[in-house]
Parts: C-alpha cells; structure tokens; sequence
C-alpha cells in the first residue's frame, strides 16, 4: 500500500491542499484562488487572506480527498507549510494540520514554502534535480538558494527591498492594468517595445552580490507617468502603446536582473542546475530568456511548469522527503513568517 501525506498550502492567498504519495505522486489537488477578493486592492489584504483561508480550508481538503478517493482514515502523514508567508494566513493552515494530526493520529511535517517552490521542478521533472542552484521569483520574495539536496537549502541572495512579483502587482496598478499584475503585464508587454525606456537594472552589475532590488524600478515607472508627488493612477488617461511600452520595458529590467544574478550564482556556485519557481516564473519572458542563456553557458534548466509555479499544495510533496527521513515535528510547532536561510 503507498504513503499517503495530505500536504496544507495557506502562506498567502491561496487555499491549497494535495494528496502526494511517499513516492512524489500527486494523486490530487485542489487551488482555491482568491484574486477576486483583493483584486480591487491591487494586492493582497492579509486580513481578508486569513479570514478567506477560515471560510475555505475545510472544503478545500474535503474536495481533496474526494477526488484523491480517499477518507482521512487513510492518510499517513499531514503536512504544512508554516513559513515563511503572512502570520495569520499560515496559522490557518497549521492549526487545520494540527487539528487533523491529533483527529487520525498521524505525525505533522513542516514544508518551507520557498524549498517547496523549488522542489516543484523536482516534482515535474521526476528525477533528482540536486545539487542546484534555486531561484524563487514570487509575489513575496526573489531568492536564490544553494541547494545541496532536498533538505539541504541555503540562501545566497534574496531582495533588499520588493520582490519581482510585488514590483509586478504595483505597476500593473499604476499602468491601471488588472490584478494580479503579472499576467497583465505580460500581455500588455506583447504589444510593447522592451528597448522604449531604459530603466533601471538595480544591483546587476555588482559582481559580489547575489541580491535583488525592485523598488528603485518600479519608481522609475512612476516618475516616467507622473513625477514625485500623490498622484491619483486611476484618473490617469493612459494612451495604449504607451502602457505596451512602459510595460515591455519594466519587464525587459526585471528579466535582466532575475536572469543575470541567476547566471552569476550558477558561476559562484560552480553548480551546473538551475531550477527556478513561484508564480513570476510562469512570466513567458523569463522562461524565454532563462532558456536562451541556459543553453549558452551548458546550464540544465528545469523551470516548474505553469500550473506548479503559482502557489499550490502539490509542491508539498517536499514532505515526501521528510516522510522517508523521519523528521517530523512537535504539535507545538508555530509559523515562522520570516525567511528560514539555512536549513
Ligand atoms: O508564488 P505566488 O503564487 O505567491 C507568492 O508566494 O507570493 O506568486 C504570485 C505572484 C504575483 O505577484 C503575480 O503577479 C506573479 O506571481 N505572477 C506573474 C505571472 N503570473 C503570476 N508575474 C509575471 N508574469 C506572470 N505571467
Ligand atoms: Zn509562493
């Protein structure tokens, strides 16, 4: 009979869980978005997240195991990721995973949020993807990992300031383009010139950092739309081709700096795999240009496909790991909201 962990995703706004077996088979899994209820913010609300996440966790594990065709009794291990994310937003989940530990009796497993971005290439590639060097580009970090093995992660680098995905939602709500921001720029950026303004590539051209920085970026944009100042975005009457450009510019900068910290991690490391996750890494422009220079320098790429980059609780299946390790961990276990830099 296979293992089987139920894995609990709740670090930011989406309510996720999955079925994986000790052998990384996801035999179900079950997203349920909340774009609709902070797009009108241009971002996520954690209040609203966390009081989301109370409405919906229950269903959400209830649908899992509907389609995964199995009853609690049968699940051998429940899992959670408890950092790093949004405090409130993470404790929903791991109460839920707790809850259910003590309901079945089974022993709970913690997932690092980020290692799970990571272990998502893991996942779709089906084989061993370690030693590699991990980029994570989401909504709430930019970092770059050493990764031994599947429990062995360090941090190299991370943003000083926003990550790739905020820098993304924030512009997108200048440009008066809809939430979340990345897929809208993205396609706004189709249309666009990338060489139209020359923002700028913070950090890129220091050799001995491995750090991001987003904000002086998204500035630029502002002050290219309205100067210093509140300005009211909404009121703004924007011509089409100038947002395609603004738009095809700003992710052109973005792509350049994710692209080229990556390469020279890769170099520092001597590491010769990069696997890159989180929700910026379905950016079509990325993929693109990680691919290009991937192959130029001999690197193998494994980049999560579409529907593991955004978060998703198949990406748990990290715990698999844990499981056949035995490490598992106290019924006190808390959230831990900040990032984890060696593990
Ligand atoms: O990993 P994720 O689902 O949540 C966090 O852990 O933060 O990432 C969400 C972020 C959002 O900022 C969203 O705008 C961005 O991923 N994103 C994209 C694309 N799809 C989602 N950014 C650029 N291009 C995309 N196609
Ligand atoms: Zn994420």
């Amino acid at each position: 009979m296979p293992k089987y962990i139920l894995t609990i995703e709740t670090s930011c706004d989406e309510t996720a869980a999955a079925v994986v077996t000790e052998e990384r088979q996801v035999v179900a899994s079950v997203v349920a978005s909340q774009d609709e209820l902070h797009r009108r913010f241009g971002g996520v609300v954690p209040e609203i997240a966390s009081r989301a996440h109370v409405e919906r966790i229950l269903p959400v594990i209830d649908e899992t195991l509907r389609r995964a065709g199995l009853t609690l009794g049968q699940i051998d291990a429940v899992a959670v990721a408890n950092t790093p994310g949004l405090a409130g937003s993470l404790l929903v989940g791991l109460v839920a995973a707790k809850a259910l530990c003590v309901a079945i009796d089974v022993p709970l497993i913690a997932v690092d949020h980020l290692q799970a971005h990571i272990y998502a290439c893991r996942l779709a590639a089906g084989r061993d993807v370690f030693p590699c060097v991990g980029l994570i580009v989401s909504g709430g970090h930019s970092s770059l990992y050493r990764c031994a093995g599947p429990l062995d992660f360090e941090l190299l680098g991370a943003t000083i300031d926003d990550a790739a995905g905020e820098a993304f939602d924030k512009v997108a709500s200048m440009l008066g383009l809809s939430y979340p921001g990345g897929p809208s720029i993205q396609k706004a950026a189709e249309r666009g010139n990338p060489t139209a303004f020359n923002f700028p590539r913070s950090l890129l051209k220091d050799e001995d950092r491995l750090d991001f920085s987003f904000s002086g970026l998204k500035t630029a944009v502002r002050y290219t739309l309205v100067g210093p100042g509140k300005p009211d975005f909404g009121s703004l009457k924007l011509d089409p081709t100038l947002v395609s450009n603004l738009a095809a510019s700003f992710q052109e900068a973005v792509v350049d700096c994710l692209v080229g910290k990556a390469m020279l991690c890769l170099r520092k490391t001597g590491l010769d795999t990069l696997c890159v996750g989180g929700g910026v890494a379905a950016n079509a422009r990325l993929r693109q240009r990680l691919e290009e220079e991937s192959a130029r320098a001999g690197i193998t790429l494994h980049i999560a496909p579409l529907a593991l980059c955004t978060d998703n609780a198949a990406m748990g299946a990290i715990a698999a790991e844990r499981f056949q390790a035995g490490c598992f961990e106290p019924l006190d276990l808390d959230v831990y909201p900040g990032v984890i830099r060696k593990a």
